[in-house]
């Protein structure tokens, strides 16, 4: 349980009872209130909703974030008592720019899951960063007028107590000048000064926070000479001073830099919720397990002090962690690691230690339960092969076609010999494809093994069985139970 600040926040105080419910029902699960992830489904395998759902309910988070509202999804949250955002993603947004297609949307997206024992529906979230520059602004007349039908539907439905509707930025969208690179000089990026202003002041005039995704990770990855302890929360030697403030790490720093973006337009209290924060695991030199536990260490501590900010002390601060299972369908555009940016492996197992209630305890996450494997057998280079000359065409193939990026340089499979290489991107391949037979064929350079192939560090991994059809309590009891109801039916006809 995260102690005292959380006092302060008016939703604590409305759901102690239900909190204490909770603890006496299932007295081992520490509840940490306004810790959320990021609930992203881009992966060629994926857990069943409802296993994910009590996974989140096992580690006790309380809010989650979506990038869709995909209809199974919302159905496995249904009655989990779990707050949820959902979104629309960015090709959907100038559809939204017409008032009907809006309303049909909440209506269809948000309304239908409001029953009691139905989906806890908080935000909605118009696009996801539309403003990045990689857009080439193909966004930025849609993405307002998108958010006032998308704030116009939800009035017209009874909702805009209960749903806020509100935009997920980018830390791109504000700066601090060149001339004054400090938090507070901070303000919108001049090319959407005025847009930014515009947006901002509607969300607060509605009650909607604003929400910006913040990656220590990045600034690392992108700047060369970023001082990597200025990326964690155990101190630097080289603080950024401002003024009377002396920053020691690049998250305050860059909220900070919001906090005076805001004051510069008048909105000295708006609420603030970052909506995506995390550190990967592999694909990169600095994104590793040791690094990822560190950087979440500091954070969950800092959220569970309820320190705040040199600009924000003592506020409580809406998180959601990014992300919750790794993703092998992702772009690598912005790099290798964006797949792996999990608190679980693809098969919904912790990869480190991590105690969310920010107590630093040695312990670590609840895995996914009842996960169901392909069989336990691997596709890798048949050692009796002579003619290798086909092996590179081979091996691009199986990596275009599935996820390599632990073989690159700083990742766990870095290293391997030539043919631990291609027996690594055979695997991911045949995995990928469901240990289909054809699946291991390369030119008849592969052969299938039950002996674990793993090397080393590197895991070659058994894909997870997503194909079979959603476990169900137990066939009997269904059995009974639809019995049951077509008694009930014959019985009144
Ligand atoms: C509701 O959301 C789903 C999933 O994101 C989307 O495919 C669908 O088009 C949306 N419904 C409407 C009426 O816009
Ligand atoms: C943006 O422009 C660049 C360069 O002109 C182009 O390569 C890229 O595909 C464009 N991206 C989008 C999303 O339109
Ligand atoms: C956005 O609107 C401006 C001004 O009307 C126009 O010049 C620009 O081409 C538009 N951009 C897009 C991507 O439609
Ligand atoms: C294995 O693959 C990685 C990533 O493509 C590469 O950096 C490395 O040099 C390869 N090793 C050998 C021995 O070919
Ligand atoms: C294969 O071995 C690796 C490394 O020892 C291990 O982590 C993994 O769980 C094993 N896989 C299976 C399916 O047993």
């Amino acid at each position: 349980m995260i102690s005292t600040g959380l006092a302060m926040n008016m939703r604590w105080i409305v759901f102690t009872a239900v909190n204490v419910m909770v603890f006496v029902l299932l007295p081992e699960i520490q509840r940490c209130d306004g810790l959320g992830v990021n609930w992203g489904t881009m992966a060629s395998h994926k857990l069943p909703p409802k296993t994910v759902v009590q996974m989140l309910k096992d580690n006790g988070i309380t809010n989650v974030k979506l990038f869709d509202a995909d209809s199974s999804t919302l159905s496995a949250l249904a009655g989990s008592g779990i707050q949820v955002m959902v979104a629309i993603p960015n090709a959907h947004i100038t559809a939204m720019t017409n008032y009907n297609a809006a309303k049909k949307w909440v209506s269809k997206n948000v309304t239908r899951y409001l029953f009691h024992g139905g989906v806890d529906i908080r935000y909605v979230a118009v696009g996801n960063e539309p403003f990045l520059t990689s857009y080439n602004g193909s966004y930025l007349n849609v993405t307002f007028p998108a958010l006032q039908n998308i704030q116009k539907a939800l009035v017209d439905a009874g909702l805009e107590t209960k749903v806020k509707a509100t935009i997920p930025f980018n830390a791109n969208v504000y700066e601090s000048p060149v001339e004054n690179p400090v938090p507070s000089a901070g303000r919108f990026r001049p090319d959407i000064g005025d847009l930014m202003k515009d947006i901002t002041q509607f969300l607060n005039q509605h009650d909607s926070p604003f929400s910006v995704n913040i990656y220590p990770f990045l600034s690392l990855y992108l700047n060369k000479d970023f001082p990597v302890d200025f990326a964690f929360f155990d101190g630097t030697d080289a603080p950024v001073v401002d003024g009377e403030i002396k920053y020691t790490n690049v998250l305050d720093a860059n909220f900070d830099t919001l906090i005076s973006a805001l004051k510069g337009i008048g909105l000295n209290d708006m609420a603030v919720m970052i909506g995506e924060v995390g550190w990967p695991t592999e694909g990169d030199v600095n994104a590793n397990v040791p690094l990822a536990q560190r950087f979440y260490t500091g954070l969950l501590k800092r959220m569970a002090t309820n320190q705040g900010t040199p600009l924000r002390p003592g506020k409580y601060i809406e998180t959601y962690l990014f992300g919750l299972l790794d993703e092998d369908a992702k772009s690598i555009a912005p790099g290798s690691f964006e797949r792996h940016w999990g608190i679980f492996g693809y098969d919904g197992q912790p990869k480190f230690q991590m105690d969310l209630s920010g107590q630093g305890q040695n312990k670590m996450l609840v895995g996914a339960k009842n996960v169901k494997y392909l069989p336990q057998q691997w596709c890798v280079l048949n050692p009796d092969v002579k003619d290798r000359s086909k092996l590179g065409e081979n091996v691009n193939y199986a990596c275009a076609n599935s996820d390599c990026t632990a073989l690159g340089y700083g990742s766990t499979c870095n290293g391997m010999d030539m043919e631990g290489n291609v027996s690594y991107a055979f695997n991911m391949y045949f995995q990928v494809q469901n240990q289909n037979e054809e699946g291991c064929f390369f030119q008849g350079l592969a052969m299938v093994t039950t002996k674990n192939a793993s090397q080393g560090t590197c895991e070659f991994i058994v894909q997870i069985d997503s194909h079979s059809p959603v476990v169900r309590p137990s066939m009997p009891l269904f059995l009974v139970s639809s019995l049951f109801i077509l008694l009930v039916h014959l019985l009144a006809i």
